[in-house]
């Protein structure tokens, strides 16, 4: 299969020097793009920056802004069977990039955001697709329920449920433990495990729904 993977924050410029970003390392995202690639698939990893490397083999596309990251998805999504969107996109981005540096001038700042594309939200009306599509929820309270609406409302096949709330797992960390959701209604928990053996259980997932679409 062909697996596109978002992975990383993304970062939002506000002036030729500075950006609004999140505390994603990637660490997530690019577990999933090396467990693919480890089962045989053809990996296309869009990354916002980050400090990792992918295997060889790893179709790379790096990216800076929201933006960016829908635009690359826009492009390589029509040639995926499957893709993951793991990426902790800014759901608010500077609408203008000031020209010049901004300079501090009174004692407060003010700066608009506007909202920024859903790239995962597009996937079904906007570029078509109809491969295995997985999202991925971090929540901090009412984990499991906030999940089920955003699997129904971005029209996924299975949504990540990850509480980023407890301590040692989610952002930053080399573990994980989450609640696979599926749109048939069923629900499977992952316990706490490496991110790379979370990632090989979701990579399972998506070929086992993968062979029920085409029986
Ligand atoms: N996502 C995306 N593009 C965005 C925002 C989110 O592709 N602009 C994707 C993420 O990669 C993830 C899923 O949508 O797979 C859920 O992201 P999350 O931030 O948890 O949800 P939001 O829809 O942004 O809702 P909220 O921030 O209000 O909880």
């Amino acid at each position: 299969m062909n697996i596109l993977v978002t992975a990383g924050p993304t970062r939002e410029p506000i002036d030729p020097v500075r950006f609004l970003s999140n505390r994603s390392s990637g660490k997530m995202g690019f577990a999933l793009a090396e467990a693919a690639n480890q089962a045989g698939h053809e990996v296309i990893l869009i990354s916002g920056p980050v400090h990792l490397e992918a295997a060889e083999g790893i179709h790379r596309i790096n990216v800076e802004s929201a933006r960016d990251m829908y635009e690359a998805v826009s492009k390589q999504i029509d040639s995926a069977d499957a893709a993951v969107f793991c990426a902790a996109v800014a759901d608010y981005g500077s609408g203008e990039i000031a020209p010049e540096k901004i300079k501090k001038t009174g004692e407060t700042l003010t700066i608009t955001l506007t909202r920024n594309a859903d790239i995962l939200g597009s996937a079904r009306d906007a570029f078509h697709f109809d491969g295995v599509l997985v999202g991925f929820a971090a929540e901090t309270q009412n984990v499991l329920a906030h999940a089920r609406e955003k699997l129904e409302k971005k029209q996924c096949d299975i949504m990540v449920a990850n509480d980023v709330s407890k301590s040692g797992i989610g952002f930053n960390h080399d573990e994980n433990e989450v609640t696979l959701i599926f749109a048939d209604g069923h629900e499977r928990g992952l316990p706490r495990n490496s991110k790379l053996d979370i990632a090989r259980e979701i990579v399972r997932e998506i070929e086992r729904l993968a062979r029920l679409r085409i029986a």
